[in-house]
């Protein structure tokens, strides 16, 4: 894969990287996208099934839901992706990895202190008095279990549409695109806000803003590279050039 120069200059220089990732990230780990043609959005409906409206009006069809997205994670594993990029974390003065994903599969490869936008499948609370459910969830479930402190329902610690961002994220997040030097958008369709508003924030202060997408996004106008190939295929290429210029520099 031929890379810029330019891009090879700005990873020499670069102390303060900042990644974005969304659903493309996991498409390797065969776990669906949204927005793409054959994506949740295109087979199930988020009106009902991602937000508080939803729960309200048939919280079992939601829980299952969640259940059956469990079920499909139980079997996956990170990928190459996921792995270039916790290979990363230290090659930097700073490094931050902001996700929107609720997956845990970054973790899982080994990123550290990652900020979760979306929050997470795998933690549940309860609807009406928040209490963190900690009680392990049999996957295969397919009944709601009940608060034991309340009786409420319990629920996924996902960000459904309609609510806010858990504020210290996001909070979290703008600070370190503000700061970044060199920044990577990530398998998003840039489609959801606020996340998808961080890389022009990025850009904004002078970051040097790299879009890794098979697809043109909305952010792609504000790139300064569009590399459109599998995050897969092109991140342990980008962490190869990393690890060697790393390796020239501490010579
Ligand atoms: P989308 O499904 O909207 O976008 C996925 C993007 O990944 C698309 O632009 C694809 O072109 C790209 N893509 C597909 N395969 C890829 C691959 N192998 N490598 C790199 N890119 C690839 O997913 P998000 O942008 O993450 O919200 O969606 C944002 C939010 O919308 C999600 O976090 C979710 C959803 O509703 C919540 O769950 C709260």
């Amino acid at each position: 894969m031929d890379f810029a120069g330019e891009l090879l200059e700005r990873i020499m220089k670069a102390k303060n990287v900042v990644i974005l990732t969304g659903a493309g990230i996991s498409a390797e780990s065969g776990i669906s996208t949204f927005r793409d043609k054959d994506g949740l959005w295109s087979q199930f409906n988020p009106k009902e099934l991602a937000s508080i409206d939803g729960f309200m009006e048939n919280s079992e069809r939601v829980w299952q839901w969640y259940q059956y997205r469990r079920q499909v994670l139980s079997s996956a594993e990170p990928n190459e992706g996921h792995y270039a990029i916790a290979r990363m974390q230290n090659l930097f003065d700073r490094f931050t990895l902001i996700t929107q994903n609720v997956d845990r599969l970054h973790q899982r490869a080994g990123s550290k202190d990652v900020i979760e936008l979306h929050g997470n499948i795998l933690e549940n609370r309860c609807f009406s008095c928040n209490t963190a459910y900690t009680k392990e969830i049999d996957i295969n479930d397919k009944q709601m279990p009940r608060c034991e402190s309340c009786g409420g329902k319990i629920r996924p610690c996902v960000v459904w549409f309609g609510e806010a961002l858990p504020q210290d994220a996001i909070n979290r997040a703008e600070i370190e695109s503000m700061q970044a030097d060199l920044y990577f958008s990530i398998g998003t369709s840039s489609e959801v806000f606020p996340a998808a508003n961080l890389p022009v924030i990025a850009k904004d202060y002078g970051a040097y803003l790299v879009e890794i997408n098979p697809n043109r996004t909305s952010i792609t106008q504000y790139a300064d590279i569009h590399i459109p190939d599998k995050a897969a295929i092109v991140l342990p290429l980008i962490h190869g050039i990393m690890k060697n210029l790393d390796d020239m520099k501490r010579q």
